[in-house]
């Protein structure tokens, strides 16, 4: 698990101890992330699990770490030029869904006990 700098606000906070019951966490629909995130399929992996090493794995990443990059790439606070792009285009409630679609699929890299 990737530790970020700063703590996640309210209801995302709580969605950080219910890690464990994704679905008492209504912030995302995996199912509508899953169309959202076609095009960061062909570089993140259609199910997260990246092959090349110049794309990190989402597959199993927890969702409101990946809120929380895709917003920073948003506001320029996390600079690349690749992600800039891609998040600009996204309202809070894509990058819910699309967290939600790669959170809930298997990492390749180790067993999460849900
Ligand atoms: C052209 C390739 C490409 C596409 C398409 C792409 N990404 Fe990325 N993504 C990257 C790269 C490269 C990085 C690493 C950037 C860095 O070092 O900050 C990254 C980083 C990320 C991270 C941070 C991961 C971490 O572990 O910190 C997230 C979250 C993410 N991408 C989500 C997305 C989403 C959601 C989409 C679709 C809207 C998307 N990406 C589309 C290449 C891509």
């Amino acid at each position: 698990m990737r530790i970020i700098g700063k703590k996640p606000i309210g209801m995302l906070g709580a969605c950080v101890t219910a890690a464990i019951v994704l679905s008492a966490c209504n912030t995302g629909d995996p199912v509508v992330g899953k169309q959202k995130s076609v095009v960061c399929q062909s570089c993140h992996g259609v199910d997260g699990n990246s092959t090349n090493p110049q794309f990190p794995r989402l597959a199993g990443q927890y969702p409101d770490y990946i809120v929380q990059a895709l917003s920073e790439y948003k506001s320029g606070e996390r600079k690349n030029p690749i992600m800039s792009g891609f998040a600009a285009s996204l309202s809070k409630r894509d990058m819910q869904d699309i967290a939600a679609y790669f959170a809930s699929q298997k990492s390749v890299l180790h067993v999460l006990k849900r």
